[in-house]
This record gives C-alpha cells, sequence and structure tokens, in this order.
C-alpha cells in the first residue's frame, strides 16, 4: 500500500442504515489459525430510510468469505460483491429477510489486538471501535442494535471456557471428538463494538451481589490458572461500585451474571462489553507484594469506569463515533465521582486536573487538538484521547455545577427515561440537561465544538473607602488547527474573597446581592463584577475546585499564592497556589534570577504545611509535589529548552530539600510502620508522603537519598515500598542503583506485571544514559513488540514520563522512538499511532531539537505502506 491520503469521515455526512436488525444469531468453531463464523441475522427495512431498494453494505475486514444465504438460498457469487472493506449485496428484497454468512478468520495471526485474536493461549475478542468486522459482516456501526444469541464450540482441553455476553444457556460435550459447546444470550439489544466472546483455560474467582430490589447476580472473575487469589482487590471494587451506582444514581445492574476477565495483551485499559469486561490484568491482579497503591486506586477507578458503562454506553449508546465523549466523558466524570465519595474528594480532583494538565492542555494547544465532539476524523482509534475523556469529564462537571447536584441527578434520570434503548447524540444529552433543570444550554454547546483552552485574564481594582471591590474577567481561546475564530463560552468559576484573617468573606455582588452559591459565570468575551462591603483588600481565590477546565493568565504575585498556599479555605485552591508559586520561582530561575527571597518564604509556607497537624499525609505529598517539566514546558509555550527546565526545577527540589531536611527528616521517621498492608486512602496517604518525602530529600542530598532508598529497599515488605524507594534510587547514578535494578529482575522475572515495572523504572530515570540504557533493553530477552504493556513501559515512559531523557539533545530520544514506531505500526498500529502522539508537541521546542524531532516525523512519514492510524497522527503533527 502507497501512502495515498485516506478517506476522512464526517459528522455531517451521517446517514442512518437502510436495513435494521432484529436478531444475530452466530456459531463460533474456535481454532486459532481458522476459526469458522457462521452468522444468521434478521434484516429489515429501515421505515426512517426513503431509500427503497438500496443495497445491503456490510462491514467486513480480512475474513474469507465461505457462503451466503438470503432466506435459506445460497447465493451465486454474482449476486454479490466482496472487496477488502466490504460485501454489497445489490438486491435484497423489501421485507424482512434473513442472511446467513460463513467466514473464516484467524485469531493467531491477529497482532493488532483487534477483532477476535489469542492472548496467551485464550481467545478474547475487542471489537470498539471497529473490529466486529474482522469477526464477521454485519453493520459495524454503534446505531445498530441487535439482540445476539451465540454458540460458542472449541476444544475441551483448551478451552474449558467458553464465555460471551448475556445470561448462560445451554452447553455440553459435543458427541463424536474432543469439543464442547457453549450457548449465550443477551437479552438486550446491542451495538457490535459491545459484543465478546472469551475462550481458554481460565481459572475464576466467584462472588455474589443483590441489588437494591433483591436480584441476585453472579459475579465472576477470569484470569490466568494461578493468578485467582489476585482478585480478590477487584472484586471488592465491583461490589461497592455496583453498590454506589445504585445509590447515587438509582441505577440497577440488568442481567443475572457479570463477568470480567483479566488477559496480558490488550491495547488499552479495559473494555465494557455488555455483561464480559475484558481487562488489561494490570487493572485487575493485585496482591500487597505485586501491585503498588497507584495499581490499586486504578483497578478501583477502571472496574468503575467499565460498570458504570453498562448504562452509560451500554443501555443508551452513541449514535455514531463522534458521539464518543456522550458515554467516555459522562463515564469519567461518574468514575471520578465514585472515587471522590469513597476516598478523598480533594486528593481526587487535584490527581484529576495534574492528569488534565499532563495530558489535555498540551494536546488541547497542540497540532493534534479537536473539539470534545470532533467533527472529522481519519481513525477513530485515534479519538479514544485525553479530550474526548478528560475533558469530556470536566463538560458534564461544569453542567452539574451550572443547575446543581439534584438538577442533574434529575437530568439523568430523563436521560435514561428518554433514550434507554437508543443511539443517542450530545444534542439529546444536553436537551435533558435543559429541560430538566430549565436552563438554556444553547451557548454552552460551544464547549462540546470548539477546541482550544480558554485564557481567562483577571483584573482587580479596590476602593477601601467605598469597600467595592472589582473583578474584571476576559476570556480567549487560542486558535486551533482548522477553528481560527473562537467565541466565548460559559465558564463558571468558583469564587472566595479572603480576608487577611484567612477567612472568607461574604459575596455581595452588586445587583445581585449575597451570592447562595460562591460561583459566577463568565459568559461574554470580557465582565466586571462589583462586589460591596468588601471591608477589606482581599486576596482573590478563583476557579475554586477547578470548576472550570481554563487556564489563568496572570497568576497573582508570588505573596498572595503564599498566603493561599496558607490560608485558602479550598483545599484545591491551596495545592494550586503552590503549583503557581513553584511555577513562578522555576521560571524566574530560567530567565536567570535567583530570587532568593521568593524562594526562602516559598519554603517557609511549605513548612507551615507540612508541620499542620490538622492537614492528612496524602494532601502534604501533593503539596511536596512540584508542577512536572511537561506542564512547566507547555505553559511556557515556545522555545522550549527541556534540559534547561530540568535542571531550573531541579535546582529548586534541592533548595526545598535542603531547607526544610529537618522537617522531612522527621515526617520520613514519623510514616515509617510495619503494619500489615492495606490499600484504604489512610495507608496510601501515608505511603505517598513517605516517598514525596524521600525524592525531596534525595534531591537535597542525594547521598543520604541512596542511603535511605537503599534502607527501605532493604525492609521492604510490599511492592509500593518497593517501588517507593527504588524510584527515587533510580534517579541517582551509582553502584547502589545498579544492584538494585539487578537484584529486582532477579526476584521477580517470572511475573509479566514486575517485569513491565522493571523496564518502566529504568524507563523513567532523569538520566543522560538513560537513552542508551533503553536502547540495550530494546535487545533483553524480555522485551517485545507484540506486548503492548511492554512497550508502552518502555518506549511509552521513556517517551511521554521522561521528557529529561526523550529530549536528549543529541536526538536519540526521538531516534528510538521513531525506530519503535516504525517497526510497531505493521504489527499492531494502534500501540504505534498512540506512541507517536508523543512527538506533538515538537513545534514548541527550541531550534535544534526542533529539527531533529521534525527530522523523525518527516522519517516516518515517508515511510510507505503506513497505516491509516499511524498516518493520520503524524500527518497532523507536522500540520498537513
Ligand atoms: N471503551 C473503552 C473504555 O473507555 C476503551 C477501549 C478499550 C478501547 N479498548 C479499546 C477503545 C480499543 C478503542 C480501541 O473503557
Ligand atoms: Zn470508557
Amino acid at each position: 500500500m502507497n501512502n495515498v491520503s485516506p478517506q476522512t469521515v464526517y459528522l455531517k455526512d451521517y446517514q442512518p442504515v437502510p436495513y435494521l436488525a432484529g436478531e444475530i444469531f452466530l456459531r463460533f468453531v474456535l481454532e486459532p489459525e481458522a476459526t469458522e463464523v457462521a452468522s444468521r441475522i434478521e434484516f429489515r427495512p429501515n421505515p426512517a430510510v426513503q431509500r427503497k431498494g438500496a443495497p445491503l453494505v456490510l462491514d467486513g475486514e480480512r475474513l474469507e468469505l465461505k457462503s451466503v444465504q438470503l432466506d435459506g438460498e445460497l447465493l451465486d457469487p454474482s449476486r454479490y460483491e466482496v472487496t477488502a472493506t466490504h460485501l454489497t449485496i445489490a438486491d435484497v428484497p423489501q421485507r424482512p429477510f434473513t442472511l446467513e454468512i460463513i467466514t473464516i478468520c484467524h485469531p493467531k495471526a491477529n497482532s493488532e489486538l483487534s477483532g477476535l485474536y489469542v492472548s496467551s493461549n485464550v481467545f478474547c475478542t475487542q471489537c470498539e471501535a471497529e473490529g466486529f468486522r474482522r469477526i464477521t459482516y454485519f453493520y459495524d456501526r454503534p446505531d445498530v442494535m441487535a439482540r445476539y444469541k451465540v454458540r460458542i464450540e472449541g476444544p475441551k482441553a483448551a478451552c474449558p471456557v467458553l464465555l460471551s455476553n448475556g445470561n448462560p444457556g445451554a452447553s455440553g460435550p459435543i458427541p463424536g471428538g474432543d469439543c464442547h459447546f457453549a450457548e449465550w444470550d443477551d437479552p438486550h439489544p446491542k451495538p457490535t463494538y459491545l459484543f465478546a466472546l472469551v475462550a481458554g483455560n481460565l481459572a475464576l474467582a466467584r462472588d455474589v451481589y443483590v441489588t437494591k430490589s433483591g436480584r441476585k447476580v453472579e459475579l465472576r472473575i477470569y484470569v490466568e490458572t494461578g493468578k485467582e487469589n489476585r482478585c480478590g482487590f477487584a472484586m471488592e471494587a465491583l461490589k461497592t461500585s455496583m453498590r454506589w451506582d445504585e445509590e447515587r444514581f438509582g441505577l440497577e445492574y440488568d442481567l443475572d451474571i457479570f463477568m470480567i476477565v483479566a488477559v496480558s495483551d490488550f491495547n488499552m485499559g479495559a473494555m465494557e462489553n455488555k455483561g464480559l469486561n475484558v481487562f488489561n490484568d494490570k487493572y485487575i491482579l493485585a496482591l500487597p507484594e505485586t501491585a503498588t497503591d497507584v495499581d490499586y486506586v486504578n483497578i478501583e477507578s477502571i472496574i468503575a469506569h467499565e460498570y458504570f458503562h453498562n448504562w452509560t454506553g451500554n443501555r443508551i449508546t452513541c449514535r455514531d463515533w463522534f458521539q464518543l465523549c456522550l458515554k467516555e466523558g459522562l463515564t469519567v466524570f461518574r468514575d471520578q465521582e465514585f472515587t471522590s465519595d469513597i476516598r478523598s474528594r480533594a486528593v481526587k480532583r487535584i490527581a484529576d486536573v495534574k492528569r488534565l494538565r499532563a495530558d489535555q492542555f498540551p494536546e488541547d494547544g497542540g497540532p493534534l487538538a479537536h473539539p470534545v465532539r470532533p467533527v472529522s476524523y481519519i481513525e477513530i482509534n485515534n479519538f479514544y484521547t485525553a479530550t474526548v475523556y478528560e475533558k469530556g469529564a470536566e463538560l458534564c462537571r461544569m453542567m452539574q455545577t451550572l443547575i446543581g447536584r439534584d438538577a442533574f441527578r434529575k437530568a439523568m434520570d430523563l436521560y435514561f427515561a428518554r433514550h434507554d434503548g437508543e443511539a443517542a447524540t450530545v444534542e439529546d444529552f444536553v436537551r435533558c440537561m435543559a429541560d430538566a433543570s430549565g436552563r438554556n444550554f444553547d451557548q454552552f454547546f460551544t464547549w462540546y465544538e470548539q477546541a482550544g483552552t480558554p485564557e481567562v485574564t483577571v483584573t482587580e481594582t479596590y476602593n477601601e473607602a467605598a469597600r467595592a471591590y472589582e473583578l474584571t474577567l476576559e476570556q480567549a481561546t487560542p486558535a486551533t488547527p482548522g477553528q481560527a475564530d473562537k467565541k466565548p463560552v460559559p465558564i463558571p468559576l468558583g469564587i472566595g474573597l479572603v480576608g487577611p484573617d484567612g477567612r472568607d468573606m461574604p459575596l455581595d455582588l452588586d445587583g445581585v446581592g449575597v451570592l447562595n452559591e460562591p460561583l459566577i459565570e463568565l459568559n461574554e468575551a470580557k465582565k466586571t463584577f462589583r462586589f460591596r462591603n468588601v471591608v477589606k483588600k482581599p486576596v482573590l481565590s478563583l476557579n475554586r475546585g477547578f470548576s472550570a477546565p481554563i487556564r489563568i493568565k496572570n497568576a497573582a504575585p508570588i505573596p498572595e499564592q503564599l498566603f493561599l498556599m496558607k490560608n485558602d479555605g479550598d483545599t484545591f485552591n491551596r495545592w494550586e497556589a503552590s503549583q503557581r508559586a513553584a511555577h513562578a520561582l522555576i521560571r524566574a530561575r530560567l530567565s536567570g534570577g535567583v530570587p532568593a527571597a521568593d524562594t526562602k518564604s516559598f519554603i517557609d509556607a511549605l513548612r507551615t504545611v507540612l508541620t499542620d497537624s490538622r492537614l492528612d499525609d496524602a494532601f502534604k505529598a501533593l503539596m511536596l509535589g512540584l508542577p512536572g517539566e511537561q506542564e512547566i514546558a507547555t505553559l511556557i509555550g515556545r522555545d522550549i529548552d527541556p534540559g534547561a527546565i530540568h535542571e531550573a526545577r531541579d535546582a529548586l527540589r534541592a533548595e526545598i530539600g535542603q531547607g526544610l531536611k529537618d522537617v522531612l527528616l522527621d515526617l520520613w521517621r514519623k510514616t515509617e510502620s510495619h503494619a500489615p498492608f492495606r490499600p484504604d486512602p489512610d495507608e496510601t496517604g501515608r505511603r505517598s508522603l513517605r516517598y514525596a518525602v524521600l525524592q525531596a530529600l534525595a534531591g537535597g542530598n542525594a547521598a543520604l537519598g541512596i542511603e535511605l532508598a537503599s534502607e527501605q529497599l532493604a525492609q521492604a515488605t510490599n511492592m509500593t515500598d518497593e517501588i517507593g524507594a527504588l524510584s527515587t534510587l533510580v534517579t541517582l547514578e551509582g553502584p547502589e542503583r545498579e544492584a538494585a535494578i539487578a537484584a529486582f529482575h532477579d526476584r521477580h522475572k517470572g511475573d509479566h506485571l514486575l517485569v513491565d515495572k522493571w523496564f518502566a523504572l529504568q524507563a523513567s530515570a532523569p538520566l543522560s544514559s538513560t537513552p542508551a540504557r533503553v536502547r540495550e533493553l530494546m535487545r533483553h530477552p524480555d522485551f517485545t513488540l507484540a506486548n503492548p504493556n511492554r512497550v508502552r513501559s518502555l518506549i511509552g515512559v521513556l517517551s511521554m514520563a521522561n521528557p529529561f531523557a526523550f529530549h536528549a539533545e543529541d536526538g536519540d530520544g526521538y531516534a528510538i522512538l521513531a525506530d519503535t514506531i516504525l517497526a510497531l505500526d505493521p504489527k499492531n498500529p494502534q500501540v504505534s499511532a498512540r506512541m507517536a502522539t508523543a512527538f506533538r508537541s515538537w513545534g514548541m521546542l527550541e531550534e535544534k531539537r526542533q529539527a531533529l524531532a521534525k527530522a523523525q516525523l518527516e522519517r516516518i512519514l515517508g515511510t510507505t505502506g503506513l497505516s491509516r492510524d499511524l498516518f493520520e497522527i503524524v500527518s497532523k503533527s507536522l500540520g498537513r
């Protein structure tokens, strides 16, 4: 294949299908090399479509077509046309008819992990977004929903477990051989992307859940044999999720059985197939000695996310893939709320905003920027982005903020009442928000259609004699590719006017009165808010709780930030103030200044926070965390020298480590514990503080860091302690580092998830030796391009989590990434394209690195036979 520009799909071209499907019966005869799929589908003309006599055009790729029957009659090949992507039958009856198709697919040869494939001898499917077309011919699009009945036949020895969606039916041996069968029946109509099949030799953990209306649901988690003792935490998380969705949203589970399968080869985190979720095993398996606190938190929230899709995604699905945020943004919002309710709301909010800033803001400000609801795509798999997921969740959050929690719940109820069983649009969803609340959401819709992060400029005036405080806010959104002119969006801003005593003053808005809610709305390009009876000059605390996904352009001076750090009643903004202060200090260093006094007062403010016994450990850990190098780069925006940013940030780290050594050592002692491991919020918080402290101490004194980390490593009894110590130790060059790395591999080489951690640790080290180490590790016998987790652990961590090493001055980081992408693309285009997004910010680099990165992008684009996925990312990154 040549690099002729692949086709672009447009939202405006949406057309319903001319034929609808009723029931679909699928029979699989499983064989790794060649699996036979027989389908029988009931079609009927779509009454909503006027194109009478339109051909039946079904999607299908990489299939061997054996036969087609229409209403029981075998069709002569002259009656249909088969291309690489479609099966077309020009002449079909204009009344209900039945189509029977037999095809062969090749699971073992499927390295793309889309469709039916084999992972460690387990057959499994991944159909979202367009994988079903690699299983059989059908309308592979979300607005065609059908009732599935499935029969799986397979060898009893290799595949004792045979699973599909819905409720189990008949099963048993097949006479005259070593095969058996199982039947499954899913009563809920669903689109192709939610179909799933799993077959293999799997162990399971079981439990039972009783719904609020008293129905018993069987719960099963299937894993690799021998790992069934690692599912306990996932199972608890599942039950907690089921209860939460009943309590918070009134949503009950709707089948007799809910199953999760963990597989080791998976392109993404997990998949919400109806009644049969399939997970990347890294998000299921956990024991204290194999999983870190971060793993535990991820497992809990991803289990919740996929479970919540049962209503937001499955019961109500998407009309087309442009509506992806309808299920993803909303479901991320729901899982964020879940974690906030069962853990700490403030810690969760800070974590989510960090993630938004690290992943979404750079996306929104670069060549791959797109609206939360895009209007076009070349490859839909490229649009499972931070913008669709994370910014999409922020839009749901803003709607809840604007109408209040009660009205939001009413709107959700209305959404389910109106659209259950349908394939809906973002308009349908927002209309429910408007109808349930009485608020007009017309202007709000711009948030879905406009790319870019709005920037808000703040101007304040205070007149003590008149007790008048005037706040003028201006908004502007930078241009993004294809969208030069931007409209104002409605921005809900949590606000506090903090008095000199550290307490909030009343918000008495001229023309409105005292506000019930500490919230103002900036709907126009520019607006002035006049507050009365402001007796003392206030310190402004704006965008509290990060109520809107915006950037405040002109941050207040450092002394005000330090005041908020110590006093703001809004926990989020307390943290935000520390980030702003740190950012300002790093910027000052970058431009050659050495603001000794400011640095000292910053350290003093940190000291106040760290020694405040009313504050919890998790919050203190977050306060110790400086803004990331990527985040700093995104804020600077041009002529970036990642090496200089790293140095400036390190210099501030060193001052903190030295200036707070006494406090940090005290916390180091206080956070020591030999109690049995528990992944609960308190213990997780304690450990997060302990390892933030270790990093800070190491920043101030490398020898001390090595000493403490080595000591800790020697006595670690759980993976959090092991990784906590190691992640600092690997940043410190020396024999201890190398010995610890070797010992970790020795100890854990039998466990693929821990080998992933071993690769990731080394790729994460901000050392000039890291690119060479990564090249060496690419030749390690444990490294393989066939496993996405392994690729992400080594190359993904280098290119997306280690700016210092990735942006090595000689361009080797870029070369490593490009080499990997080119080798991977023929095997797994979804993952190669995802890796290529690490290049997206090349345009903001300083000249030399810009040229080096661009050369690699050009080299990729100049290669023949690129996948559609990779072509789209690379050509758009180059601005073509
Ligand atoms: N729908 C999945 C989720 O958000 C995402 C997903 C899983 C996916 N596997 C995929 C998307 C493969 C594209 C391709 O939970
Ligand atoms: Zn999802």
